[in-house]
């Protein structure tokens, strides 16, 4: 799909997507309701998120990856260069949509380096400075996952992050994507789109938040009562 995308931006000037909208959960029943309401664009799961599940981190991938066409992140546990190696390819061979999740360590930035010479999809992920995102984009990530959430929560501004690695990315025409990670609420999402974030991973509760809002409702309620008042012509 990116590959298409970049053809048709090359040849037709095709607008460019809007931010893409992932979920940020391991819970299929929920990934499943959220595709079918909002075409959701990926997923992201994270070992956390997985040992919810109870259930074994292949099975539910293939199923998710059978739900959703976009990325479905899926993050290895192993620590040491050769392990990551070795469970990264066990995920990527699922499917061809899925993205093997690497943290931002030498041995992950090792592993992402190898894995994408290879053709496979990396997201290397608990990004918290620019430069640990600069070197995730050198080590040819698809997509880095700056944590917002984790950053507020010790009293940082963690949405500055998505801002300068946006600058830099900019500045450099980075490819690699900012995918932007551990967002609370709709204030997150909002400036993480004005910060210039290709892609956020929201929680699925997020996704009817984002929709609603009391003058919409309101609006709606006077329509029909109008209408009504008016002879509620059918047609
Ligand atoms: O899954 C990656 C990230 O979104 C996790 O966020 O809420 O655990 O800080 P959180």
């Amino acid at each position: 799909m990116v590959a298409l995308k970049n053809l048709l931006t090359a040849c037709f000037s095709w607008k460019e997507y809007p931010m893409q909208f992932f979920a940020d959960t391991a819970d299929v029943a929920a990934i499943r309701q959220l595709h079918e309401d909002h075409r959701i664009d990926g997923v992201t799961t994270n070992p956390s998120l997985m040992a919810k599940t109870g259930r074994p981190i292949m099975d539910v991938i293939a199923e998710i990856c059978d739900i959703v066409d976009g990325p479905v992140s899926a993050e290895v546990t192993a620590a040491d260069y050769e392990n990551m190696l070795r469970q990264g390819r066990l995920l990527a061979d699922i499917a061809e949509n899925v993205a093997v999740k690497l943290p931002l360590t030498k041995d992950g930035l090792k592993a992402c380096a190898a894995l994408s010479d290879f053709g496979i999809m990396v997201n290397v992920t608990l990004c918290f400075t620019p430069m640990q995102a600069l070197m995730a984009a050198r080590a040819g990530a698809h997509f880095v996952s700056p944590f917002v959430g984790r950053l507020d929560d010790i009293g940082q501004q963690g949405m500055d992050l998505i801002i300068d690695i946006a600058d830099i990315f900019d500045a450099h025409q980075m490819e690699t994507e900012i995918l932007a990670a551990s967002i609370r609420h709709q204030a997150h999402v909002l400036e993480a789109a004005k910060a210039g974030a290709h892609v956020v991973t929201i929680p699925p509760k997020l996704f009817d938040e984002l929709l609603q809002h009391p003058l919409t409702d309101a609006g709606i309620d006077r329509f029909n009562k109008d209408w009504q008042e008016a002879g509620g012509q059918e047609f």
